[in-house]
């Protein structure tokens, strides 16, 4: 089984989240590959990211600067895939999940492991913008996010009475999304128990700290 974890990216009383999340948990539950643990960023009071490397203490077993960041850590760090639901604000994500992954600091958590995001807004675009800023993000982590995506428009017309979507395409999108997920979540699973390469920046150093030896 892989160990997929949704992130809920919006805190706010009242928010549309609430529409979206029963349907994506109840179908990611349902899909044979994962074991899912949600995680709703409203019970993860991150504090404003302020790690330093003083914060961080021993690179081995950080400190930060609160114990919840290193929970955080931890538990993203245990994860094999990511699932994130997210709206767009501002044409990009809310600042309550970009400061949850600047949060992932120096433990690698999102590193050689799949991504794929379900949005939603208001409008007809249904949170694309925050889509590809999300992408961005998730490469600069290390991650791997996938192509497919689900966008949800018009969120609050978008599900009955069950809180199932109308549209059967929307329902259709997650399927394919999951089942992205489960492929690379194995694929990269296999991958890492191969070994890794040490991160980027880690080689990029070490070549400059060579060079300046001379
Ligand atoms: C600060 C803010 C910025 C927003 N920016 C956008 C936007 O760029 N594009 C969009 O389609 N909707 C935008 N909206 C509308 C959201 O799609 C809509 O309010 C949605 O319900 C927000 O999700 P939430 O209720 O889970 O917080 C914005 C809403 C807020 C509160």
């Amino acid at each position: 089984m892989l160990d997929l974890k949704i992130i809920i990216g919006s805190t706010r009383e009242g928010r549309s989240a609430d529409q979206v999340h029963p349907w994506v948990v109840e179908r990611a539950r349902a899909h044979e590959a994962f074991d899912v643990e949600v995680l709703d960023l409203r019970d993860w009071p991150l504090p404003m990211f302020a790690e330093t490397i003083q914060t961080v203490g021993d690179f081995r077993d950080p400190t930060y600067s609160d114990p919840i960041v290193k929970r955080w850590n931890q538990t993203i760090k245990a994860a094999d895939a990511f699932l994130f639901i997210t709206t767009e604000y501002n044409h990009s994500v809310p600042g309550v999940l970009k400061n949850a992954i600047d949060s992932v600091f120096v433990s690698y958590g999102f590193r050689n492991k799949p991504s794929a995001t379900v949005s939603y807004s208001n409008s007809l675009v249904g949170g694309a913008r925050a889509i590809e800023h999300l992408a961005h993000m998730i490469i600069e982590a290390d991650g791997v996010p996938l192509r497919n995506t689900v966008p949800v428009g018009r969120v609050l017309q978008a599900f009955d009475e069950d809180g199932m979507p109308h549209d059967p395409m929307t329902d259709v999108s997650l399927g394919i999304v999951l089942d992205d997920l489960a492929w690379w979540g194995t694929a990269l699973q296999k991958a890492r128990a191969d070994g890794e390469l040490p991160p980027g920046t880690f080689r990029l150093r070490a070549a400059m700290a060579a060079q300046a030896k001379g």
